[in-house]
């Protein structure tokens, strides 16, 4: 990588630019964005954001989105590579996935940011950009408790849990910072899981899929609610599947609506909150986390110290990968037209 930077900041000079423009410090440079799919909205935002911000700061951008499919993933990198990318910036689909194409970029000395979820059992990682995601799982559970106000209140109450994909390193730290907040209360009896799935592979839901999470639900409303026992809480890790379970809920439950969590803001869930039917959502504005991407492909490209603000929490298996955590936001009825149209996110006819 060292060689690569010097490379770099040489085709900088050569192109006579000068400090200040942003195409000199990016002299032209190719940068691979990875994405792992269309079908969910934050990656649409996450990829055009990534895009505008770095031909803005005058790079060139090969964008592609791998449809779900690692295997896709894993050529497109390797595609990017070959064509000439000099960083590349990884969402992976499947973190432990894409070894040959690490391989291959630290080969070519081209650095590799992953992206919002970590890049797993390679050194070939050099930086992380994300949100906290242990946060974003206390956030979801700390909202449950406040809401039953387990503190206080007698209970017991029933929840079920929802979870997001195993192949995405992010799932457990939603799933672990919610639990940390919940578990005293299951322990307690004062929380009852009356599917009895609690373990992270029983809640888990492959590819983050409402339809997946959609039939999960659709099976626990059917063999543990259709007696018109109530479920007064649902924790979803995300929107995509917390829809599904609004969408299961809507046909198979008639009891009292249940606390439903989410994270992302997707419009169709933003739409639901305001309806009434998902309690919260955790923003994390893909502006900002794009921003700071932005700004460690130029710290890479021009050679200085990448800023980080997390030396220990992310161990990939090979090595601690040096990150850098953004905040994400609590959001719910009371706040997003503040969050999420005044500042200009969406605007207000999309959500309507
Ligand atoms: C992201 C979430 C997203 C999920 C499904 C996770 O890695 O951090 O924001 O909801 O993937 O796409």
């Amino acid at each position: 990588m060292k060689k690569l930077v010097s490379a770099l900041m040489c085709s900088a000079m050569v192109l006579g630019c000068f400090a200040g423009c942003s195409t000199a410090t990016s002299g032209g440079t190719k940068v691979g964005v990875s994405m792992p799919t269309k079908d969910l909205q934050r990656w649409n935002q996450d990829g055009s954001n990534m895009q505008s911000q770095l031909e803005d700061a005058g790079y060139s951008v090969d964008l592609q989105y791998a449809s779900n499919d690692p295997q896709t993933q894993l050529s497109q990198i390797e595609n990017m590579i070959s064509s000439g990318c000099k960083v590349l910036v990884i969402a992976a689909i499947d973190g432990s996935s894409l070894g040959e194409a690490l391989d291959m970029a630290e080969d070519k000395d081209v650095p590799v940011i992953a992206y919002d979820r970590l890049l797993m059992d390679s050194d070939s990682v050099d930086y992380y950009a994300t949100f906290d995601n242990y946060k974003v799982g206390t956030v979801q559970g700390q909202y449950i408790a406040d809401t039953l106000d387990l503190e206080n209140a007698a209970g017991p109450f029933n929840l079920e849990i929802t979870a997001g994909d195993p192949g995405d390193n992010n799932a457990s730290y939603f799933y672990q910072g919610a639990m940390d907040v919940l578990q005293q209360y299951i322990d307690s009896g004062k929380l009852v899981v009356v599917s009895g799935q609690t373990a992270f592979a029983d809640v888990a839901t492959a590819s983050w899929a409402t339809e997946t999470a959609q039939s999960r639900a659709e099976n626990i409303l059917s063999s543990y609610y259709a007696d018109g026992t109530n479920v007064d809480a649902w924790l979803c890790s995300n929107d995509s599947t917390a829809l599904g379970v609004e969408n299961a809920l809507a046909a198979n439950y008639t009891g009292k609506y249940p606390i439903i969590t989410g994270q992302d803001c997707d419009v169709a869930n933003v739409k639901n909150m305001i309806a009434g039917l998902q309690s919260m959502s955790v923003f994390k504005d893909t502006r900002t986390l794009a921003s700071q991407v932005v700004k460690m492909v130029t710290q890479i490209v021009k050679g200085e110290t990448v800023d980080v603000n997390d030396t220990k929490t992310y161990d990939n298996g090979a090595k601690v990968v040096p990150s850098y955590l953004c905040d994400p936001v609590f959001a719910d009825v009371n706040n997003y037209e503040e969050i999420l149209i005044t500042s200009g996110y969406y605007t207000a006819d999309q959500l309507k």
